[in-house]
C-alpha cells in the first residue's frame, strides 16, 4: 500500500525511527542558576551534560544513520591512499561535479587553507555575509572583508523568499571599482549569520556572471547546500520538478571553489570538504594542507569519518528528510509568531532566529539583549541557544566603547535527526513562558572580553 499521504496528514513525523538512545539529564532551577554563574553567563562554558535540549549548533551534533555506522566499520585507516578516501572523493565528485577534492578536519580548515593559499594580502573578500570563522580566516590571511546582503535582510519580521541573496547592484558597483583588489566573491548558502536564509538560483547565476565579467573567482560556502536546494525547489519558479540533487549540482556548477563543513549537510560529526576545478590551485592547497591537516588523502580525518561523510552527503539530499527538516523549522516559527515572539521570518532551514531587540526592547545593544535571552532561556528550561549579535560581531571604537552589530539575534539551531517533535513543543512552551517575564530581564556586561571570536570564551555578569 502506498503510505505517502503528503498534503492529507498534518502531523509532522520524523522520517526515521530510533535504534539507540541517549538519556537526557534533568536539572533543577537552582542547579541551572549555579551552572550559569560558574560559566560567566556564557552557555558555551556549561557542560553539555547539564543541558536538557542543546540547540547551540547544528554542527556535528546530528545523529548518524545505520548506513553511516555500517560505513564507519569499513573505515580504512591507512596513512596514504586509503580506499575510504577514494569513496569520499567519488561521492564529492558525483554530487558537486568538482574533480579536485581535498578533505579537511572541518570547515574552518578549508577556509584557512583557501585564503592563505589563494587570497592576496590586502585584497577584499566580498560576500552576501561571511560566517564568523570565514570572516576571521579571511582577515587572518590579511584580507579586508565586506558583506553586501540584499536589503530584505534588514527587516527581520518581513517575509521574503530569498533573504540570503547578495545585493547584486552593490556587488556590481563594488567590482567595477575594486575587481583588481578582490580575491574572492563568496556566497554563503544558506546565509547562517543572516538567519539561515536561502540564496536563490537566479542570484547565484547573476553572481557568477559578475564574477566572470570582472574575473574574480566565486567561492560557495556550501555548508547547508541541501537545505538551500529544497528552498529553491519550494520557492523558485522552474525548479518545482527538479530533485534537490539536481538543484545542488546546478549550484555547484557555478562555483570555482566550494568549501563545505561536513558537520552540517555532510551529516557527519566531523569533517570538511574543499573542492575545486583548477588542478594548480588544488595542488597549492594540498601543499598548504600538509602543514597542518595531514596527508592529502585524509586531511585531518580518520578513514571512518571519510566513510560517514561519503554516505551522509547523499542522505542530506533525500527529499523526505529535507521536507521534514524545513517543516519542523516552519512549525516552530509559526507557533512562536502566534505567541508574538519576534523571529526572522520566514524561518531558515537549520534554525529559528529570535529577534532579541524585539523580545527585550528595554535592554540596549551595549548590554547585549541576545546574550541575556540565551542565559535566561537556559536558566528557565535547560535549553541552550547561541547569541548572534553584538557579542559575536560587535567591535570596539578608538575610545574602547562597544560598537554594536546591526542585528541582535538568538539562534536555536536544530541538530539533524536528533530531537523529536515533543522536544520542539517543549522549546516553544519555554519561550512562551519566558516571554511573560521578559520585562524583568536584565542586560549583561563583559567581565572578560577576548579580542577575537569573543563569544566562545567571553564571561559576563548581570547589569543591575
Ligand atoms: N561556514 C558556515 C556558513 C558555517 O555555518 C560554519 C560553521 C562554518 C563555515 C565553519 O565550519 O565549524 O566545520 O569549522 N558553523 C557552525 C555553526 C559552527 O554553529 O553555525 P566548521
Amino acid at each position: 500500500m502506498n503510505v505517502k499521504m503528503d498534503g492529507k496528514m498534518k502531523t509532522i513525523i520524523e522520517p526515521f525511527r530510533i535504534k539507540s538512545v541517549e538519556t537526557l539529564k534533568q536539572t533543577t532551577l537552582e542547579e541551572r542558576k549555579k551552572y550559569l554563574t560558574q560559566a560567566g553567563l556564557n552557555t558555551f562554558l556549561i557542560s553539555s551534560e547539564n543541558v536538557l535540549i542543546d540547540l547551540l549548533t547544528d554542527s556535528g551534533t546530528g545523529a548518524m544513520s545505520t548506513e553511516q555506522w555500517a560505513a564507519v566499520m569499513r573505515g580504512d585507516e591507512s596513512y596514504a591512499g586509503s580506499p575510504s578516501f577514494y569513496r569520499f572523493e567519488k561521492a564529492v565528485q558525483d554530487i558537486t561535479g568538482h574533480n579536485e577534492v581535498i578533505p579537511t578536519h572541518q570547515g574552518r580548515a578549508c577556509e584557512r587553507i583557501l585564503f592563505t593559499t589563494l587570497a592576496k594580502k590586502g585584497d577584499f573578500v566580498v560576500s552576501n555575509m561571511l560566517f564568523d570563522t570565514t570572516r576571521a580566516n579571511a582577515q587572518a590571511a590579511g584580507c579586508q572583508v565586506k558583506d553586501i546582503p540584499c536589503p530584505e535582510l534588514a527587516s527581520p519580521m518581513t517575509p521574503a523568499d530569498f533573504k540570503g541573496n547578495i545585493d547584486l547592484e552593490k556587488l556590481e558597483s563594488f567590482l567595477k571599482e575594486n575587481s583588481e583588489k578582490t580575491s574572492f566573491v563568496v556566497s554563503t548558502i544558506t546565509n547562517n549569520s543572516g538567519g539561515g536564509q536561502p540564496v536563490s538560483m537566479a542570484n547565484l547565476k547573476a553572481t557568477r556572471e559578475l564574477c566572470t565579467r570582472y574575473k574574480v573567482p566565486l567561492m560557495i560556502d556550501a555548508c547547508r547546500f541541501a537545505e538551500n536546494a529544497i528552498f529553491i525547489k519550494r520557492r523558485e519558479k522552474g525548479y518545482e520538478d527538479k530533485t534537490p540533487t539536481q538543484i545542488a549540482r546546478e549550484v555547484f556548477d557555478l562555483a570555482d571553489v566550494i568549501s563545505i563543513s561536513a558537520k552540517k549537510d555532510g551529516m557527519a560529526n566531523m569533517g570538511g570538504i574543499l573542492a575545486m576545478k583548477n588542478p594548480q590551485w588544488a595542488q597549492d592547497c594540498r601543499n598548504n594542507l600538509i602543514l597542518t591537516e595531514g596527508f592529502p588523502t585524509y586531511g585531518g580525518l580518520s578513514g571512518r569519518d571519510l566513510e560517514a561523510i561519503a554516505v551522509g552527503l547523499y542522505e542530506a539530499l533525500d527529499e523526505a528528510y529535507l521536507n521534514y527538516r524545513i517543516r519542523t523549522a516552519q512549525y516552530m516559527g509559526d507557533q512562536l509568531m502566534k505567541a508574538d515572539i519576534p523571529i526572522v521570518n520566514p524561518p531558515g532551514g537549520h534554525a529559528i532566529y529570535i529577534d532579541a531587540k524585539g523580545f527585550l526592547p528595554h535592554i540596549p545593544p551595549q548590554q547585549f539583549p541576545g546574550q541575556s535571552l540565551v542565559a535566561n532561556l537556559y536558566q528557565l528550561a535547560g535549553i541552550r541557544a547561541v547569541e548572534i549579535g553584538s557579542v559575536m560581531f560587535g567591535s570596539l571604537d578608538q575610545s574602547g566603547a562597544e560598537v554594536p552589530h546591526s542585528q541582535e539575534l538568538v539562534r536555536l539551531a536544530f541538530p539533524r535527526r536528533t530531537y523529536t517533535q515533543a522536544h520542539f513543543d517543549y522549546v516553544i512552551e519555554a519561550l512562551i513562558e519566558l516571554r511573560k517575564t521578559s520585562k524583568s530581564m536584565k542586560g549583561v556586561r563583559f567581565t572578560y572580553r577576548p579580542e577575537v571570536l569573543r563569544h566562545f570564551t567571553a564571561r559576563f555578569e548581570w547589569v543591575d
